[in-house]
């Protein structure tokens, strides 16, 4: 009996051939256009030795008892892990958790510098005056005036390898200083940084300080709900926010209150509590709010890059291997 590998969702070209070539492997998986549903993914896990799954899938203890005992790999097709119950894998024992670090840094970083832009250049409105026939409406030589990078502030909120593609990114918009914070200091990265390097700040002074605020770091308890009603007090009234790392770092309660109110200028999101916001939601109809679907990554060649290294990841658990390509330590 050849061990089994259950992929939760269509795999990107390359690496969905590869897949399908794999020798020595018997692959199922959900092909559907659609995210599989909990009761499927339920299903589609049992008796399977390697898992290939993506963020909206929760991996929890319920998921580990319907595979079985014989699960010996969980393989993320993302970096961050926070979909993915810690605990309930210590407690089994035997399963290892790969992610994709590095391949998808560039892609990500690139969405925030977009991001950033479309904020500070009040692209949300402008494409809206195109659209709706009014080609330019409110924009003239003295009205809709956005705002550049050149001699401000940049605060990067985690400088993790995104944070730190992030600031590289902006150095050459001109920015003249760069502020970084986080549960600890990376000296050497922020020394490699061209214009000065960075400086390690408290949270608090990095708010104070910065024209553009961009969230970098993962989703945990210190940075669940950190920009709060407070955080936002703090900031300046014309400074920009930007996150591609995860909604919940973000009350998006208090977000709103903070851009009706002025506390700050223009919130830029590629990430929500939930995904998909509803069309509705007052964020996505908000003039001071731009939301991207959480595609930071979403290029042919990052998404390839994620999927191969997922593949080779969860084919060293099956293996059992001693090391993955990329393991979490848990
Ligand atoms: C995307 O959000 C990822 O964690 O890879
Ligand atoms: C994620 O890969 C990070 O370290 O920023």
């Amino acid at each position: 009996n050849l061990p089994v590998l259950f992929v939760t969702s269509r795999l990107p070209h390359h690496a969905q051939q590869r897949l399908e070539a794999l020798a020595g492997v018997e692959v199922r998986q959900h092909t559907g256009t659609s995210a599989i549903g909990r009761a499927q993914l339920l299903e589609g896990v049992r008796d399977a030795d390697g898992l290939i799954c993506v963020l909206s899938d929760k991996i929890d203890s319920e998921l580990i008892q319907a595979a079985g005992p014989q699960l010996r790999v969980i393989s993320t097709v993302s970096v961050g892990y926070d979909h993915v119950d810690l605990d309930a894998l210590r407690r089994h024992g035997k399963i290892r958790l790969g992610y994709t670090p590095d391949v998808l840094t560039d892609a990500t970083a690139d969405t925030t510098v977009l991001l950033a832009l479309m904020a500070a250049r009040r692209v949300k409105l402008a494409l809206q005056t195109v659209a709706n026939g009014e080609w330019g409406g409110g924009f003239s030589l003295s009205t809709g005036l956005g705002s550049q990078f050149t001699g401000k502030t940049l605060g990067i909120v985690g400088l993790g390898r995104i944070g730190y593609a992030t600031a590289q990114r902006l150095l050459p918009f001109g920015v003249s200083r760069i502020l970084y914070s986080g549960s600890r200091s990376h000296s050497g990265r922020a020394e490699c940084l061209g214009g000065g390097g960075a400086e390690y700040v408290s949270f608090e002074d990095l708010l104070r300080e910065s024209d553009l605020v961009c969230i970098c770091c993962p989703l945990n308890e210190r940075t669940e709900g950190m920009f709060d009603r407070r955080a936002f007090a703090a900031m300046k009234s014309s400074a920009i926010l930007v996150n591609t790392a995860r909604g919940a770092i973000v009350n998006q309660d208090d977000l709103l209150v903070a851009l009706d109110e002025g506390l700050i200028a223009h919130a830029a999101l590629d990430v929500t509590v939930p995904e998909p916001l509803p069309k509705d939601h007052p964020l996505v109809v908000h003039p001071k709010c731009t939301i991207l679907p959480h595609i930071g990554s979403a290029t042919e060649e990052t998404r390839n890059a994620m999927a191969n290294l997922a593949i080779d990841n969860a084919l060293a658990g099956i293996q059992g291997l001693k090391d993955l390509a990329a393991e979490v330590t848990i």
